[in-house]
């Protein structure tokens, strides 16, 4: 895939026309247009709960009122020490001690990778500084978050400083490997999205356990970039309860259901222990970060996560899901299906058994589109995110729409 293709996933696309949203609810989005569509991605996979959540919008709405934008700065909130509280508890039986608050997944990663560092300078190994991830990684789009992205994203014409990154493909037990004899004391931190979220690619758990054997021997940081795993997204309440205890949990997207832009590092005993041992400051305060409306945002969404029952309610759709793939898969061998949980993608191939291009993979999601179904393109395949609370009978539809374009394309009707 050349640069200018990959460019076309972060422009709108032309075949959009100007139906620009104007309202979002429930599962439905409208267009200016007049036209709707069932939206199969959440948003950009953050409204876990569906659009325009009552609960979550009257908290944010009374955080508004009663605190404007108190910084925590310095200070910390009442609205920040329940919201790390009640993250605490979710997460168990994690047991991690701390919660650190910033803006979004990217300034999240950046602070990662700061505080990785950090880590080991405080305990006299200022050697490690690589910062082990994988290839067809996200992390998203500050430098340091760039940095440590598999993707192709620009980072040699933004300059992004790669020489301490390493990256490895995701199922290569070999590279692995290799990185560690190597690399071994001079790594920092190893990053690992449990599901990549370019093309919905579950790490095979061979690779996670050599990791944390590896963690035993060099005792770097392991991270659990959930960003877009969190909260019921595969399954259980966070993809990284199936391993052992990572050392940093990195939290954004469904945290708020969308509403704020906010994230949240939540920190084990080694990471805490270290820095209030040698009492640093980790110097990582962003203005906005654990704002009273994020953290009233951040409450309330655990809280209707409990209303709603979503562990029930993800556990259907991500059967459902499951099920839908499969039925693209049986329509042919040119269907391959991946993912886990609500977090799932179809790659597609032509006639020739090639991976489909960028503008196919377009056009097929403009067709979604038209035909009333939003989905998300990925390299040579769509995804579908929907959130976690959808209504069967909305599922049905949604599947029929996305269903009706891919017979289709396999007919040769976009050929
Ligand atoms: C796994 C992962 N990490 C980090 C990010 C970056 O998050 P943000 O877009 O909030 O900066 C994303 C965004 O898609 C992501 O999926």
């Amino acid at each position: 895939m050349s640069s200018s293709e990959y460019f076309e996933f972060y422009v709108p696309s032309k075949d959009w026309g100007n139906a620009e949203a104007t309202a979002a609810r429930g599962n439905t989005i409208t267009f200016a247009d007049g036209t709707e569509a069932l939206c199969g991605i959440s948003g950009l996979w953050n409204a876990s709960l569906g659009y325009g959540n009552v609960a979550i919008a009257e908290a944010i709405n009374e955080a508004n009122l009663n605190a404007a934008t108190l910084p925590i700065f310095r200070r910390g909130s009442a609205y920040s020490r329940e919201a790390a509280t009640r993250l605490l508890e979710f997460v168990l039986p994690h047991e991690y001690s701390s919660v650190f608050y910033a803006t979004s997944g990217s300034s999240a990663l950046d602070a990662v990778v700061k505080l990785s560092r950090q880590f080991h300078d405080i305990n006299s190994n200022p050697k490690r500084r690589r910062i082990v991830s994988f290839t067809a990684s996200y992390h998203g789009v500050t430098m340091g978050a760039m940095a440590v992205t598999g993707s192709y994203l620009f980072q040699d014409v933004y300059q992004v400083d790669q020489r301490l990154n390493i990256k490895i493909p995701y199922d290569d037990l070999a590279a692995l490997d290799i990185v560690m004899k190597r690399f071994g004391p001079e790594i920092a931190a190893v990053i690992m999205e449990p599901v990549l979220g370019s093309g919905a690619l579950p790490v095979p758990q061979d690779i996670v356990d050599a990791v944390y054997a590896y963690r035993e021997s060099e005792g770097f940081l392991i991270v659990a970039d959930e960003v877009a795993t969190g909260f019921h997204r595969t399954g259980p309440r966070f993809a990284s309860h199936d391993w052992i205890q990572p050392d940093v949990l990195v939290l954004s997207k469904a945290l708020t259901n969308g509403t704020c832009a906010a994230s949240a590092l939540l920190l084990g005993d080694r990471v805490v222990d270290a820095f209030d041992q040698a009492q640093q400051v980790f110097w990582h305060g962003e203005t906005q970060a654990g704002s009273p409306q994020s953290c009233a945002a951040i409450v309330a969404t655990l809280d209707e996560i409990e209303r709603l029952d979503i562990a029930t309610s993800a556990a259907r759709v991500g059967r459902r899901l499951a099920a839908f793939v499969s039925g693209l898969e049986s329509l042919s061998p040119r269907v391959k299906g991946f993912g886990r949980g609500s977090f799932r993608a179809v790659q597609l191939f032509d006639d020739a058994g090639e991976l489909i291009g960028t503008d196919k993979v377009f056009e097929l999601v403009s067709e979604c589109r038209r035909r009333g179904a939003v989905v998300q393109p990925s390299p040579g395949a769509v995804q579908f995110v929907p959130a976690l609370n959808y209504p069967d009978a909305e599922l049905d539809v949604l599947f029929d729409r996305i269903q009706s374009v891919v017979t289709d394309y396999l007919a040769g009707q976009f050929a």
